[in-house]
């Protein structure tokens, strides 16, 4: 972790204000004095500012149902940031593994932990996230089987080289279903559903690895250790 973050995680200073200690020649690590914010430190460093050792904080997981009208930003934009929404210290320290439309609900991660949001968010680690889709038009029952073959087969989406990965899908009833995808490209479902000539009109995540959304609608809880431990 960079040494600035370190400071942050482990004092109640800002980014900014660890960095002017740094310049300041007031950080040690393993008694060297570090002035570049961008030093990787590890656990087993012994950092001091002022002679002082520093703890880090332990890392933050924290699972959330987001509303619509929020966005999955760190950043208020024409709606505001669901993080608003976590009462913790410096929630804005922490950052979204894998974003949600703002029309979207449901699922999302926050954490501060780089590392365990990668296993998350990179396609090769295959993570399968669970939507419920709501369709404009109904999935004849005719055509059902030839649809789940075309998404397990992989779709062509406007704007991209390489087809999606393997997806599944599930018909609940003929709007309605529940879609397995472990990528995340943008607008990736409403652009697959717009690929077989269909439009979604409500879309919510409920499930992300072995992850299942059991908290209300805006609100949130900390993940137990087995959950953490899941990716
Ligand atoms: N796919 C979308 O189209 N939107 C989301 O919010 C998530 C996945």
């Amino acid at each position: 972790m960079r040494i600035d973050k370190f400071i942050c995680k482990s004092t109640e200073l800002t980014r900014s204000e660890a960095k002017k200690l740094l310049k300041m020649g007031e950080v040690r690590v393993n008694g060297d004095v570090i002035k570049n914010a961008a030093t990787q430190v590890h656990e087993n460093n012994s950092v001091t500012v002022d002679g002082a050792e520093l703890t880090a904080r332990s890392s933050r997981y924290i699972m959330m149902h987001k509303p619509l009208d929020t966005i999955c930003s760190n950043v208020d934009e024409v709606y505001p940031s669901l993080l608003h929404y976590i009462e913790v210290d410096k929630a804005f320290d922490l950052h979204i593994a894998g974003r949600l439309d703002a029309d979207t609900t449901g699922l999302v991660l926050v954490t501060d932990d780089g590392r365990w949001s990668h296993n998350i968010i990179s396609p090769k680690k295959e993570c399968a996230k669970v939507y419920r889709v709501n369709l404009r038009n109904a999935i004849l029952s005719e055509k059902s089987v030839e649809l789940i073959e075309r998404f397990k087969s992989g779709l062509q989406l406007q704007g991209e080289d390489q087809l999606t990965l393997p997806a599944i899908l599930d018909i609940i009833n003929e709007k309605e279903v529940l879609l397995t995808i472990t990528e995340g490209k943008y607008h990736q479902v409403k652009r697959m559903f717009a690929a077989v000539g269909n439009k979604v009109v409500g879309l919510h995540r409920q499930q992300i690895g072995k992850i299942n959304l059991d908290v209300e609608l805006g609100t949130w809880r900390y993940l137990t250790n087995d959950e953490v431990n899941s990716f």
